[in-house]
């Protein structure tokens, strides 16, 4: 049987934690979709296109075993992109309690709607600061984002500097 897991995630952008918990998974699944999710709830800075070229980029710079696709979802449940695509299992990366808190009640629900389950990886300490919406504000105010996300994803965000 094939394992299949997805790391969902709005990826806005992509950060170095995100990388290592998809490394981690990638080690442990036969395939794994990472897949860029529209979150209502977030105002974005990048195209979901744009999350995922720079997620493709930076997997591939970062040379991980297995296989790893990168995708992205708009319509519907994210337990129905599981269903479609096999995938029995998300991943999703815990920096803290507060993360534990916000993810527990939908890793219940995805499990409740279809039979999804969900496991939590525990990033390298060293990313645990570590936050998209902290990068955006850092890039936005002219900072040095450089500590916390892939080559390709601050040279994206230097450009777009101008
Ligand atoms: O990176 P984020 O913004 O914390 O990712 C959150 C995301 C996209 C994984 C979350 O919003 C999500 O799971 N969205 C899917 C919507 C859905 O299926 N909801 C019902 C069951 S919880």
């Amino acid at each position: 049987m094939t394992r299949i897991a997805v790391v969902p995630g709005s990826f806005d952008p992509v950060t170095l934690g995100h990388l290592d918990v998809i490394e981690r998974a990638a080690g442990l699944f036969d395939q794994l979709h990472v897949l860029v999710v529209h979150n209502p709830g977030k105002t974005a800075l990048l195209p979901i296109a744009q999350r995922v070229s720079l997620l493709q980029e930076s997997i591939a710079a970062a040379g991980m075993r297995g296989t790893v696709l990168v995708t992205s979802w708009s319509v519907g449940l994210l337990v129905d992109y599981c269903t479609d695509v096999g995938a029995s299992v998300l991943v999703k990366g815990i920096r803290s309690q507060i993360d534990v808190a916000y993810e527990t009640p939908m890793a219940i629900v995805n499990r409740d709607l279809a039979g999804v389950e969900t496991i939590f990886m525990l990033p390298d300490p060293a990313h645990a600061h570590v936050s998209s919406s902290l990068v955006r504000q850092v890039a936005a105010l002219g900072g040095d984002v450089t500590p916390y996300v892939p080559r390709s994803v601050a040279d994206y965000l230097q450009k777009d500097r101008g």
